[in-house]
């Protein structure tokens, strides 16, 4: 395999033989998930995705990432939660931190921007501002269509590239990634023309990211999404054998289990690259809306080291005693920096002048994991190789076919979200949309 599973850490909260105990309701859930007899079987496409995509529509996504390279400087992607983090998180982890501050002139490839995730107008005005006059693109990426906060912002954006461009103009920069048949946005670009892709119906929103609703950005942004897809496809191929003896993704969702049980019920994914930020905030989603259901499942948070042990390190070491700990580590740093000599040592830092940052870096990554597990934290460790696309389709595939096994584990549909809906429902009956009536009522009467 290439990404190292190494749960060595949780030695003091877990017995030896646990693991293997586990292996019998590990071979049932994954054969559930596998012949499609467990519950959300319609939602399982995702596991032979990397093999099964449709090949022609992916050289459509890679000739419409051309023209947009070609003809704008931003690329604004419109979506919310499985339509927006995975894109987020892959061109984060895939460019150089700073990416999007580059000037155009020491820039390759178009800024990739987001918007329609929140309600919020400063952010729509700062995005505005931003693009000024320059060239952009829009993709508008919705599974059912119809979902709110995307659909204000993309009204928004398409009255911009009308106004710049014309409507002709507009329409060859709007591309649409939405469900095959149905929805409003399939019905709008019908109507109006615009280069659509799939969202394809076995697939829910949080396993999007290996479909056109991640790939497009993706490859817009620059990155190899044949590189990604390969990552994925070796994954596929490598956690296919239930095997608890071998299997590191199996030994993740069986170990979370078995300390969920013993009353670790938050998880914290750690990283120690700030381009991993938007990972964690993908795997929040995939954690948190496959598995807290039925009052039940592991409460997915996320730590961002340095900065957060000098904030939130303090109840990790000493707060109350239900978190586990999951780190990602990146084997090959992108680059690396020198701490620098100096004549005088004024700081006290004499004894790392000299080391690379990444030692420094990797170091103090082990001296945490001690600490927190001292402290009560069992902790898991992902190791993947580098920070590039093959890794990074590789990473999204352990934590799929995880969060599958581990849902079933707990005796949840992991691949629905009925959760989501109840702000929904309120949200539309307080600002008066059609159908909602007598909810609307109620409500008001309740404020
Ligand atoms: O996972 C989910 O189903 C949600 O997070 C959706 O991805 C999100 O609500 C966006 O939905 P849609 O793509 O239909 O606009």
């Amino acid at each position: 395999a290439r990404i190292k599973f190494d749960y060595s850490n949780v030695k003091n909260f877990v017995n030896d033989h646990e693991l293997a105990q586990m292996q019998t309701m590990v071979s049932a859930v994954d054969r559930d998930l596998r012949e499609g007899t467990g519950v959300g079987s319609d939602f399982t496409g995702w596991i032979t995705l990397p093999t099964d995509y449709d090949k022609a529509e992916f050289a459509r996504i890679q000739a419409a990432a051309k023209k947009i390279q070609s003809d704008s400087k931003v690329l604004v992607v419109i979506g919310i939660g499985g339509s927006y983090l995975g894109s987020r998180a892959a061109i984060d982890f895939l460019h150089e931190f700073f990416n999007n501050h580059l000037p155009d002139d020491q820039r390759e490839f178009p800024q990739v921007l987001f918007a329609g995730n929140s309600i919020s107008p400063a952010y729509i005005n700062d995005l505005i501002k931003v693009i000024g006059d320059r060239d952009f693109s829009v993709n508008v990426i919705s599974k059912s269509g119809t979902t709110t906060e995307p659909a204000i912002a993309f009204r928004i954006f398409k009255n911009l590239l009308e106004k710049k461009y014309g409507q002709e103009g507009a329409k060859s920069r709007i591309y649409a990634t939405t469900d095959a048949k149905r929805g409003a946005l399939k019905s709008e670009a019908d109507a109006e023309g615009y280069e659509t892709f799939v969202v394809p119906d076995a697939v829910g929103g949080r396993f999007t990211v290996l479909t056109a609703c991640g790939l497009l950005p993706i490859a817009a942004s620059g990155a190899d999404i044949e590189q990604l897809m390969a990552g994925a496809r070796q994954a596929q191929v490598d956690y296919a054998d239930p095997d608890l003896a071998t299997n590191g993704a199996y030994q993740y969702a069986a170990m979370r289990n078995i300390l969920y049980r013993k009353g670790y019920t938050t998880e914290i994914l750690a990283n120690w690259e700030p381009t991993l930020q938007y990972l964690a905030e993908w795997w929040k989603q995939l954690q948190g809306e496959s598995e807290g259901k039925d009052h039940k499942g592991i409460y997915p948070s996320s730590a961002n080291y340095s900065t957060d042990l000098h904030s939130l390190g303090q109840y990790i070491q000493d707060g109350r005693r239900d978190l586990m700990e999951t780190v990602i580590k990146v084997a090959n740093p992108v680059s690396d920096y020198v701490v620098p000599l100096a004549d005088e040592d004024l700081d006290g830092l004499g004894y790392l002048q000299g080391k690379n940052m990444s030692y420094v870096n990797d170091t103090a990554m082990q001296g945490v994991v001690l600490a927190h597990v001292d402290g009560g934290v069992p902790n898991m460790i992902v190791e993947i190789e580098n920070q590039d696309e093959f890794s990074l389709g590789y990473l999204f595939y352990f934590f799929e076919i995880a969060v599958g096994i581990s849902g079933y584990l707990n005796g949840i549909n992991p691949f629905d979200q009925p959760g989501v809906e109840a702000y929904k429902t309120n949200m539309f009956a307080l600002l008066g949309k059609p159908g909602y009536e007598e909810k609307t009522k109620e409500l008001r009467a309740r404020l």
